[in-house]
């Protein structure tokens, strides 16, 4: 089965379901910051595009701001030049129309090492980037699923670590606004199953090497809203002072034109939605994470046809997901508004 895959293999192109998320964490953006000059750090930016909506929607709630620092983190593999230009493109949004002097930097660096200075940030952000694990915790490693009985508590370990961390960074007073993709109606564990197998594939037949599979699978854990909960109230420099969540299904507009709810009497799909379901799905799975992929074999191998090697993940990716074909596929969003105390 050869379907064409979307010509982009960028994040940018392929998170609208993180854009939607990044749409509702708006409302617990604080708008009550009275200083003329603000720093915002935005820890796991990724290519930008969703991160510098969400800083725009910030600052321009801000209206006696004259001055921004804004500070875009995320690992030192990422596509940065891909986030700058992201971010040159969007200067004039970023700077209100020019009200405000804008200086943004970028800050290749783990967010769960110390990222920024002490006490130098007003306001961090972070979405969809905390339910990844780290392959070097113990009895992790890299697996796309590790172990529940171990995943959970090395979860909430990262969870309180990642806090604290903030906690040096952020100014006492200060708001950190957190999306976190977790547990509930809607998942994309399916979908990350399916991606997972088809990288097994590539690997077998010997087109992505071993070293190179191994890295690109990363370790998830979806957390629950007690889980959560319990790893604030464990670091103990938060106060929670706004929440909510919300389920996000992928291809949404596909169930809607069909006058079903997202994932409704799953039994009877016919063969031509299952495979538009499919295809949509194996766009923005490959899509976001195909970047990612192709930068670590291009590291270790030089040059060699990226299209094509898209192009197998997407026909493997399908292969599988036909055979297991599932719906519920999405998110489930948590949105915590922190306040330092
Ligand atoms: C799904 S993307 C989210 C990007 C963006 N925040 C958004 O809302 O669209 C997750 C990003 O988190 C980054 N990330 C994951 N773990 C990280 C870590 N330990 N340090 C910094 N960035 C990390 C990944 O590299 C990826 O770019």
């Amino acid at each position: 089965m050869t379907v064409p895959v979307k010509a982009s293999a960028n994040y940018n192109d392929n998170s609208k379901l993180q854009q939607q998320a990044i749409s509702s964490m708006m409302a617990l953006l604080p708008t009550d910051f009275q200083g003329k000059s603000i720093t915002v750090a935005d820890y796991g930016s990724c290519e930008g595009q969703n991160s510098v909506l969400l800083v725009h929607q910030l600052l321009s709630a801000l209206p006696d701001l004259r001055a921004a620092n804004i500070i875009f983190n995320d690992q030192p593999n990422n596509d940065f030049s891909c986030l700058a230009k992201t971010i040159e493109q969007n200067m004039q949004a970023l700077a209100c129309n020019g009200r405000l002097d804008v200086f943004p930097s970028m800050i290749p660096r783990s967010f769960k090492e110390k990222v920024i200075a002490d006490g130098s940030v007003n306001v961090g952000l972070c979405n969809a980037s905390l339910h990844w694990l780290s392959p070097e915790s113990p009895g992790i490693g890299h697996q796309y699923f590790p172990p529940m009985s171990v995943a959970g508590p090395v979860a909430h370990q990262e969870l309180v670590s990642f806090l604290a961390l903030r906690a040096r960074e952020i100014l006492p007073g200060g708001t950190l606004i957190l999306g976190i993709a977790g547990k509930g109606e809607f998942s994309f564990e399916p979908g990350l199953r399916c991606l997972s197998l088809a990288i097994d594939d590539l690997e077998s037949d010997g087109r992505i090497p071993a070293s190179v599979a191994s890295t690109c699978r990363s370790p998830v854990y979806f957390r629950t809203a007690e889980e959560i909960n319990m790893a604030v109230e464990a670091e103990g420099s938060w106060t929670i002072s706004g929440r909510h969540d919300t389920a996000l299904p992928e291809a949404s507009e596909l169930w809607l034109a069909r006058g079903q709810k997202p994932g409704e009497d799953s039994q009877n799909l016919d063969e031509e939605f299952r495979t538009k379901l499919c295809d949509h799905l194996s766009s923005t799975i490959i899509g976001s994470s195909g970047n990612t992929i192709l930068t670590a074999v291009r590291k270790q191998t030089g040059d060699f046809d990226e299209i094509r090697l898209l192009q197998d993940l997407s026909d493997r990716f399908k292969h599988h997901f036909f055979e297991q074909f599932t719906t519920g596929i999405g998110g489930h969003f948590y949105y915590l508004r922190l306040s330092r105390k």
